[in-house]
């Protein structure tokens, strides 16, 4: 499969966009990207497909509200024009986000994309939130400040570009995670983020100045004695030539400092690598007529772009040929623009405000079974469940093994209905372990689709139910970091029970981390190692007031642990059944807890026995 540039119909053919409104919406993008993006529609024109629509949807949709933000207004620095324009996108957007739907055009396939790749819209409001500043005219003072600045409105969008990529290249790591995980990783992002927009900042300069705006911080003019004055009487002084001098040696410098992260995709390497090469074409561009930054925008060379062009796009066309395109994304859940609303109209996919509303009661068992009436000190408080078999169940209906994660999804709400209707106050699921990862590229990414996606119905379903996340951020994606995070913000004030989901959990792992943040605390003076026991160690774990497991229960027929668990389960019951995790249903729960009630928990102690049976000597029987 190739991808040298073809028309349009065909690029939204093969990328499943059929609907017209919907083409329409990605078309306005495509040219807001050509046409204000040279250099990123070029190298979309790299990509298959999909992602290229992707990227005229980011780009150009970003782009659409960048240009509310920047029209001209009236003269004055308030104009309420503007800032009222953009006000009214982002809240048309926070509504179609809501309801599953695009409005216009632009954001039908914004929100498109987001749902298409599971893109959580926050990186887009810290956008926003910048944007709104944007509207009164932003100065910075120092450098520190202006890449804050970028920090906080480009290197999210770069990072969300990013991880389109490594999506492409088959990975399921996030540009976070890398960074994360690589030392000076997240240092050499930042430093890429801020040559490109310094560059940016040189070839706009005309345009900002239109603005009266000065992209650039004081500190950087008064190096060189450049007046701000000067600048936007567009005088051409030597002190000008000097500061566009540095500009482009500090952007190049930091440009050539930034090593390209490693890729397994080749033609990701090569989308990359053009990419930079066209930055560091654009920057010679504008470093080689100064003087001229201050009336136009400096084109790139026809013939060198073409120079550096025409070969990526032969190797980039080899590259996906030799190795296709290796992912499908998410299938996306979009209702058509303008939808009628009410039954079968748009489908809600996301409302906080709705989910503060109170709690909805769980769903009966299709069934009629109800849950066994138990007396209050038999009933566990704490039962944690490895939902195990999810695989094997699938392999043995011929299904691909992500169709059994998919149906583990549906065991777990089902499970959580039997949790609330039987009064458990803590259920703890073992979802994804950090030596899950050992897993094949395929079935990694259809969990962490899974996996988000199953929050989210967990979520929606209303119930009265806190949700809580264990486990670590390293290598995970940060959509679905973001959408555990969501999950327990928009929860955090049920009460009916605590739900923990272990996404990226390892329990040597979670007590490893406890440590170290024990020992940062104690050599900054704040802790008395002394003074740790273990109550004050328990609230350093991930999910500091969770309980001691009274029942760990596995299904699948495996009997052991897998690092789940280790601090809390010292003294679990543990119960293992053969059934696979998704055959499993609320009814199994409550056997699991009735069988555990009649268990005998001594915690080390001897049983209680009535006086007339105990032995002489007052000491315990031996245990039974
Ligand atoms: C458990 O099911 C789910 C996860 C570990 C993510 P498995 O995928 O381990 O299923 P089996 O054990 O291979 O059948
Ligand atoms: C344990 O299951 C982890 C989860 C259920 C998430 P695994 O299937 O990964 O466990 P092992 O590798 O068989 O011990
Ligand atoms: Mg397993």
């Amino acid at each position: 499969m190739g991808f040298p540039p073809v028309p349009p119909t065909c690029v939204y053919q093969r990328s499943g966009i059929h609907d017209a409104a919907l083409r329409r919406g990605y078309e306005a993008c495509r040219r807001a990207t050509r046409a204000t993006g040279e250099i990123e529609y070029a190298v979309s024109l790299l990509l298959p497909p999909p992602l290229r629509t992707a990227t005229w949807a980011l780009y150009g949709a970003v782009r659409a509200v960048d240009d509310l933000a920047d029209a001209p207004g009236s003269a004055g620095e308030a104009d309420p024009g503007r800032a009222g324009r953009l006000e009214a996108w982002i809240s048309a957007f926070d509504t179609d986000v809501r309801e599953g739907r695009g409005s216009d055009p632009v954001r039908q396939a914004l929100i498109h994309t987001m749902l298409t790749w599971n893109l959580p819209p926050g990186f887009l409001h810290t956008l926003f939130e910048e944007l709104r500043q944007d509207v009164q005219g932003r100065q910075f003072t120092t450098w520190q400040e202006w890449r804050n600045y970028n920090r906080l409105i480009n290197t999210p969008l770069m990072l969300r570009a990013g991880s389109l990529l490594l999506r492409a290249a088959g990975l399921s790591t996030e540009p976070e995670a890398i960074a994360a995980s690589v030392p000076e990783a997240a240092v050499a992002w930042q430093t890429a983020v801020d040559a490109i927009y310094l560059t940016d900042a040189l070839v706009d300069l005309s345009d900002d100045l239109d603005r009266g705006h000065v992209p650039l911080p004081q500190e950087a003019l008064d190096e060189v004695g450049v007046r701000r004055t000067d600048l936007l009487a567009r005088r051409a002084t030597p002190e000008f030539e000097e500061l566009v001098r540095r500009l482009a040696d500090r952007a190049r410098t930091w440009l050539n400092r930034t090593p390209l992260p490693p890729v397994l995709h080749p033609a990701v390497g090569v989308a990359l690598g053009a990419y930079t090469d066209l930055y560091r074409l654009r920057l010679k561009a504008a470093a080689d007529v100064p003087a001229a930054l201050l009336h136009r925008r400096p084109a790139l060379p026809r013939t060198a772009r073409l120079r550096l062009l025409l070969p990526a796009q032969a190797k980039a066309a080899l590259a996906w040929g030799l190795f296709p395109f290796p992912i499908q994304p998410c299938p996306p859940q979009l209702a058509p623009a303008q939808a009628p609303e009410g039954p079968g109209g748009a489908k809600e996919t996301r409302s906080p405000a709705a989910q503060r509303h109170p709690a909805v009661p769980p769903p009966p068992h299709p069934s009629g079974a109800r849950p066994p009436q138990l007396p209050g000190e038999a009933m566990p408080r704490h039962v944690a469940i490895v939902m195990d078999g999810n695989g094997r169940w699938a392999t043995a209906r011929g299904l691909p093994r992500t169709d059994g994660h998919r149906a583990g999804a549906d065991a777990l709400i089902d499970v959580v209905h039997g949790a609330l209707e039987i009064g458990l106050k803590y259920l703890t699921v073992y979802a994804f372990s950090t030596e899950n990862w050992k897993r094949p590229a395929g079935e990694l990414h259809a969990l962490m689709c899974e996996i988000p996606q199953g929050v989210r119905r967990m979520v929606d379903e209303k119930l009265d139910v806190r949700v809580r996340w264990a486990g670590a951020r390293s290598r995970l994606p940060v959509d679905v970091i973001e959408e555990l995070l969501e999950a327990e913000r928009t929860t955090r004030d049920r009460t009916g029970m605590t739900l923990t989901l272990c996404v990226n959990y390892g329990g040597r792992a979670e007590i490893t981390a406890a440590a170290a943040k024990i020992v940062q605390e104690a050599v900054a003076g704040k802790v008395d190692p002394g003074s740790i026991s273990e109550h004050a160690f328990a609230r350093y774990l991930h999910v500091p007031e969770l309980p001691d497991v009274d029942l760990l229960l596995r299904t699948g027929g495996d009997q052991r642990t897998s690092n789940f668990l280790p601090w809390h389960a010292t003294y679990a019951e543990l119960l293992f059944l053969d059934t696979p995790w998704p055959d499993v249903d609320r009814r199994t729960l409550w056997d699991a807890i009735e069988q555990c009630a009649h268990r005998t928990r001594r915690y080390g102690s001897v049983p209680r026995i009535p006086a007339q049976h105990a032995p002489r000597g007052g000491q315990g029987a031996p245990a039974t």
